[in-house]
């Protein structure tokens, strides 16, 4: 008889001791979103927190090749699935809060030669807003934003959504709260 792949490494896994396993896989998996960009798990930091135990996980919550993993939302999560398996607030932190310890963000500059840099701060906004305000329709959570022009902005395009005067501070005053002159 043939035994599938997938089951042949799951069964070498509980044979031989996890620690063993541990040397030889990738310690950092990247899980990518279109809504939040990239995710970095640890399986070191896992393999720690769940006592060495592969099976924990393969192949019942994720499957160890990437592409049989169905795109899980956070509304998934919340429901159990995914890294909602545990993270559920009982056996580890909730995937309803701590949103950064998963999803990293930091401050992003726009070069501007002309009229000065400009630095976005996550943090400042993301008191005020959920990811999905901004991501993926106002900018994508990674490479290959187009560029925007002030005037663009003005007509309501990238910052420009918010900062009309209404929402936020306008784009047609105040430069310098973005722009460092
Ligand atoms: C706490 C959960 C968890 C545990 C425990 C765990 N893994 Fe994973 N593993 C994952 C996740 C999440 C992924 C990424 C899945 C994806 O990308 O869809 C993954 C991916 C993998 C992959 C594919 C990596 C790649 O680069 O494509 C392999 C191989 C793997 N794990 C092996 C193991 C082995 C061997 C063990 C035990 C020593 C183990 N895993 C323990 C969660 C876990
Ligand atoms: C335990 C880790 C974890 C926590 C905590 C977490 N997320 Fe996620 N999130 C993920 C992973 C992993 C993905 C990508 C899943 C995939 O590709 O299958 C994701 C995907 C997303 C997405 C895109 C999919 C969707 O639901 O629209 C958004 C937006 C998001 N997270 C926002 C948040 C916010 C906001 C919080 C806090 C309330 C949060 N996340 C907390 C791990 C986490
Ligand atoms: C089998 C259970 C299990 C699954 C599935 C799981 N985790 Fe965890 N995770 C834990 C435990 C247990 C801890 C440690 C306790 C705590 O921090 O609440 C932890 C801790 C973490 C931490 C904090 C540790 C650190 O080094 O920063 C992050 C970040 C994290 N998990 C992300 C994820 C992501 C992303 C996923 C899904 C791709 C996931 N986890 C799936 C059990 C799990
Ligand atoms: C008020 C709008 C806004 C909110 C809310 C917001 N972001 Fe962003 N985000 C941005 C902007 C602007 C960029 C930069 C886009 C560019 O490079 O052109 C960005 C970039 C990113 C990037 C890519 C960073 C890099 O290193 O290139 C990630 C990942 C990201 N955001 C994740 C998140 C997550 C997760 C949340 C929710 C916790 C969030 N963002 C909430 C506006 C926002
Ligand atoms: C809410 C923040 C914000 C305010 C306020 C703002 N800007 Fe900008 N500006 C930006 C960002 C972000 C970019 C870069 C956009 C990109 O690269 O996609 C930019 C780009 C520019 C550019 C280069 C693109 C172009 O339109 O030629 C000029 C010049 C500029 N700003 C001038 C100004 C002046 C003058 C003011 C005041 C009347 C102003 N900005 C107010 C955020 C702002
Ligand atoms: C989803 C709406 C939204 C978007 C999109 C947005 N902002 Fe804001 N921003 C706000 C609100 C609301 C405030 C706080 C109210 C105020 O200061 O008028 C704020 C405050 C700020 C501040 C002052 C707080 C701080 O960081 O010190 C700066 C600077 C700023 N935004 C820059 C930007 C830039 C640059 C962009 C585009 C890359 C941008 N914002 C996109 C809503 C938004």
């Amino acid at each position: 008889m043939k035994l599938p792949r997938s089951l042949v490494l799951i069964l070498l896994f509980a044979a031989l001791p996890a620690t063993l396993c541990a040397a030889w896989i990738t310690d950092i998996v990247v899980m990518s979103s279109k809504g939040a960009g990239a995710v970095n798990f640890s399986h070191y930091t896992h393999l720690e927190a769940v006592g060495n135990n592969c099976p924990s996980c393969h192949n019942g919550i994720f499957h160890i090749r990437p592409e049989k993993n169905p795109v899980a939302t956070m509304k998934d999560m919340a429901e159990g699935k995914s890294c909602g398996a545990c993270h559920n607030g009982q056996k580890a932190f909730s995937v309803k809060e701590g949103c950064s310890s998963c999803h990293p963000t930091r401050d992003i500059v726009f070069k501007n030669a002309d009229a000065g840099d400009i630095t976005f701060s996550h943090e400042a906004h993301t008191g005020m807003f959920g990811c999905s305000e901004c991501h993926p329709d106002l900018f994508l959570p990674g490479p290959g934003n187009q560029r925007r022009t002030m005037q663009e902005m003005e007509q309501g395009d990238s910052c420009g959504a918010c900062h009309d005067g209404n929402a936020a501070f306008s784009v047609k005053e105040d430069c310098e709260n973005c722009h460092q002159m």
